[in-house]
């Protein structure tokens, strides 16, 4: 008989922190024991997301906001367009990884929870880039973040949405929990509007544009 493989370590953590009633608790744990060699961070690429990386605009000096920076390739990708990048994550590992990877940047890497945001964020990005971050806490708290993520744009700028598109994928224990079209679309809320919808990776991910 076939043994049957190990479940990845962020499935593991992730339903040990939820029982525990954390949805993010996991993220540290998965990079304190990616950082011991221990278990793989499963969206790490070390390099920047390729749809993100068609879209690229300059910048020119306008504030950017990443949501879940990760270990910062988004974030630099913008930097070197000339915005003017803060970008957070709730894992303090991976901020500190981030900063440790780009001495040089001159992006704010910042440890904050998109479930409790900086009251200062509010209305203050010209680009606001959320990909594959809401779809990684249970559905639970998937209006709590909409929320907080259309509060981050400011006037006429550009929110950036891209979660993995339940129509298309086998439904599966999360993380990720994927999106419905509504969900995405729910982004347009509080004067935030939607401009563009569609699906990106053969119909494996939406990828929707927002302005206010
Ligand atoms: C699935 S990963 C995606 C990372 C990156 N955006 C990408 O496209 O590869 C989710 C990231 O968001 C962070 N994260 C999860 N929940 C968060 C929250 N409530 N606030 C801020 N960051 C969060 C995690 O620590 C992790 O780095």
């Amino acid at each position: 008989m076939t043994p049957t493989p190990p479940e990845p370590a962020d499935r593991v953590l992730s339903r040990a922190s939820l029982a525990e009633g954390s949805p993010t608790a996991w993220f540290e744990q998965l990079y304190t024991a990616a950082s011991r060699g221990e278990a793989k961070v499963p969206w790490t690429r070390g390099k920047p997301n390729a749809a993100l990386a068609d879209w690229l605009r300059p910048g020119e000096g306008r504030r950017a906001l990443v949501v879940g920076s990760a270990l910062g390739d988004d974030a630099e990708l913008l930097a070197s367009a000339g915005w003017a990048v803060t970008a957070f994550d709730v894992a303090p590992t991976a901020v500190e990884a981030a900063r440790t990877r780009f001495p040089e940047s001159s992006v704010a890497y910042v440890v904050a929870d998109l479930l409790d945001p900086p009251g200062e964020w509010h209305q203050a990005f010209d680009l606001v880039v959320e990909i594959i971050n809401i779809q990684a806490m249970p559905r639970d708290f998937r209006a709590a973040a909409i929320t907080s993520l259309a509060g981050f744009l400011a006037p006429g700028g550009t929110a950036l949405v891209s979660e993995v598109a339940e129509e298309n994928v086998a439904p599966e224990p999360g993380p990720p929990w994927p999106f419905s079209r509504a969900e995405i679309e729910s982004v347009a809320q509080g004067g935030v509007r939607l401009v563009s919808l569609e699906t990106i990776h053969d119909g494996l991910r939406y990828w929707a544009t927002f302005t206010r």
